[in-house]
């Protein structure tokens, strides 16, 4: 086990460094940028179904819901197809409207999960076109969906998900991109920024990855904390539930995360000097906004630790602690952000003596209902 943990104390933090190595894998023979190359082989048939869909819907559980979430604003964003995702537990059992030839993408690391399979079942029973996006090679997902893109980050074996949901977000981004440039929803121009950009997102999360030693003296600061909150916009909102989540899996602090703008609707008289509110303030179209929201907590005297872009010279000034991460379009951000999140919930579980790998009543995959 030493041997298969490479040198890392677990493999959550082995699965975190991995990364840059996971994303490229999964560009691997289907993105060249500087030839405009994106090529996904598994979806042929289906291609033209999917970028003439009149809606897409998502079904997942999880982390893969969170890259559900973030595929939902790059959809509707480059492709300007109305996305719906939804919890594959509530979609199955809720009689969902699905019509002949809507298109279901169903996202899952281990392409075992119950629901999602379930939910997949439901939506071909009603004529829908089923797209998976899975991790696992010849899973029961990859062979229930009628197509679909393998992620190929690799075996995740800590239960709490780190590059299955980069990897996620990669393939489900350069399905976007080829959509929009099918349909002619995104110009040349900007598809090639694009997909040079994506590129450069293993560099920039090895950057990312050097916050390492930081992040762990800010865990050290708050591993006794009993709350948490977690507030994003945008690209960012769905980043700052998958920072919820991954805190909670693994060190058992209770943590939430929200939609920053919302957080006057109720998580506002949460805030006191104890409680600690990560920020995902990075610099894009919701920038101005959210910083208006750090100044509503910090008014609070809540204690603020945010993400920020590189060179960020306001933000620093008035909260707690900063971390900072390369920038990148709004729309690939979560690729990025995403990894000082890990970090932290990952030292904090450690310092508390959490078992990370197998955090107790989790699951790495959920094959019962
Ligand atoms: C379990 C795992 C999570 C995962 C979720 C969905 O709860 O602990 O890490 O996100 O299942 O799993 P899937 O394999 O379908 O992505």
């Amino acid at each position: 086990e030493a041997i298969e943990k490479g040198g890392f104390e677990h493999f959550m933090l082995k699965e975190i460094f991995e990364q840059p190595k996971s994303i490229k894998d999964c560009f691997r023979g289907r993105l060249i940028a500087n030839n405009g190359q994106l090529v996904l082989g598994g979806i042929r048939e289906y291609a033209n179904a999917l970028t003439n869909a009149e809606r897409i819907v998502i079904v997942a559980c999880g982390t893969s819901w969170h890259a559900g979430l973030v595929a939902e604003y790059i959809f509707e964003e480059f492709c300007r197809i109305p996305v719906e995702v939804e919890y594959a537990s509530e979609f199955r059992y809720r009689n969902p409207i699905i019509r002949e030839g809507d298109i279901v993408i169903a996202i899952s690391q281990s392409g075992e999960t119950a629901d999602t399979l379930a939910a997949m079942e439901l939506a071909k029973s009603k004529g829908a076109i089923v797209l998976g996006v899975c991790n696992v090679v010849g899973s029961s997902i990859s062979r229930v969906s009628h197509e679909g893109v393998y992620t190929h980050a690799g075996p995740e074996i800590g239960v709490a998900s780190t590059k299955a949901f980069t990897a996620q977000l990669t393939v489900l981004t350069m399905i976007a991109l080829r959509v929009a440039h099918r349909k002619g929803t995104m110009a040349e121009q900007r598809y090639r920024s694009f997909l040079a950009e994506l590129e450069s997102i293993p560099a920039k999360v090895e950057k990312a990855l050097k916050t390492d030693d930081q992040v762990k003296k800010i865990a050290a600061l708050f591993k006794d904390s009993r709350n948490c909150l977690y507030l994003g916009r945008g690209y960012n909102f769905p980043v700052a539930l998958e920072g919820a989540l991954k805190l909670k899996e693994i060190s058992y602090i209770h943590a939430e995360g929200y939609p920053a703008a919302e957080m006057k609707h109720g998580p506002i008289a949460l805030i006191d000097e104890e409680m600690p509110v990560v920020v995902i303030a990075t610099r894009d179209s919701s920038y101005d906004k959210i910083v208006s929201n750090i100044q509503e907590v910090k008014a609070r005297k809540g204690k603020v630790i945010a993400i920020v872009s590189e060179g960020d010279s306001l933000i620093p000034g008035m909260v707690d602690h900063t971390i900072e991460v390369p920038g990148t379009h709004d729309a690939l951000m979560p690729m990025v952000a995403t990894i000082p999140l890990q970090l932290l919930s990952y030292h904090i579980a450690v310092m508390r003596n959490c078992n990370v790998d197998q955090p107790r009543n989790l699951a790495k995959s959920v094959t019962v209902e």
